[in-house]
């Protein structure tokens, strides 16, 4: 068997299309566009190049760009004052906060500042709450951009084992959530994990989110499983690749998302559809 290719990229720019055209009618109505404020702290390399994504796919969309870069040495307090300012601001729908930030800089507390309403990252743990509860308000973009991707294979999720590799508060935790919701029998697999091997091996669908080169082995894939890799690694030659070894998983899974083209660009498209919901509701 070799796996047909889950197109993330071409999903990815459909919903963008189609959340352009919703954007421009409202705005034909006489509303306002979506606003969204991505901060970041600092000049990560990495990140900048996610966060000048994230403005990219904004502006084509649309939306109220109010991004902003903040020197490294921004304290904590005068990030949560422009938090609350951003809050209170009626032409902002969407904030989020670009991570890892500076050290000195408590995440947990950042995203808590955050209004929920207006958490279109889904990471405060009043959205993360509600997706635990099955009752998702804003879910998390990766994940859920995940399962618009799953939606697209047209296979059904109720019943699948499914085993996801890494337990973040950004990939991991939300996805077991997302795929608990579908039905799935879910599996989260983490550094404690014994016999990983055995766990992969037994998966009809594996989620990787860890962030190293090719720790899954693609011979350990199931034949006729469905791969998802959430990893981007740049490699030294200056490459790409995911956490999985993709030829040789290809040749055994039925579904794979390639590195890069695969995830990445869906979850961009993601925070662009829950900003469009913080905006307008559903
Ligand atoms: N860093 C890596 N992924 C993400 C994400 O989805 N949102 C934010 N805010 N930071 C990230």
């Amino acid at each position: 068997m070799s796996a047909q290719i889950l197109d993330g990229k071409a999903i990815a720019l459909a919903l963008r299309e189609s959340i352009r055209q919703t954007v421009e009618q409202k705005v034909a109505e006489g509303q306002r566009p979506p606003g969204l404020a991505v901060i970041m702290v600092g000049e990560d390399p990495a990140s900048a190049v996610y966060v000048r994504n994230k403005k990219l796919a904004c502006e084509k969309a649309g939306f109220l760009d109010v991004s902003e870069v903040l020197a490294e040495d921004t304290t904590q307090e005068a990030l949560l004052s422009r938090i609350d300012e951003l809050n209170a601001r009626d032409d902002v729908h969407g904030i989020i906060v670009q991570l890892p930030v500076p050290d000195h800089i408590d995440p947990e507390t950042i995203i808590e500042r955050i209004a929920p309403h207006k958490d279109v990252d889904g990471f405060h743990p009043y959205n993360m709450g509600r997706l635990a509860t099955r009752m998702p308000v804003l879910a998390p973009c990766t994940p859920h951009g995940v399962m618009t991707m799953l939606e697209k294979t047209g296979l059904p999720l109720r019943g699948l084992n499914a085993v996801i590799v890494g337990a973040s508060n950004i990939v991991g935790v939300p996805m077991a959530l997302e795929l608990l919701n579908a039905r799935a029998t879910v599996t989260v697999c983490h550094s404690a994990t014994k016999d990983l091997e055995q766990k992969v091996r037994d998966a009809e669908l594996v989620v990787v989110g860890v962030g190293r080169p090719n720790m899954i082995p693609g011979h350990w894939i199931k034949s006729g499983a469905i791969v998802i890799d959430v990893g981007i690694n740049r490699l030294d030659d200056g490459s790409l690749c995911g956490d999985v070894e993709f030829e040789t998983a290809k040749a055994n899974a039925s579904w794979i998302t390639p590195v890069p083209g695969g995830v990445g660009p869906m979850t961009i498209a993601t925070l662009l559809q829950n900003t469009l919901k913080a905006a307008y509701g559903d």
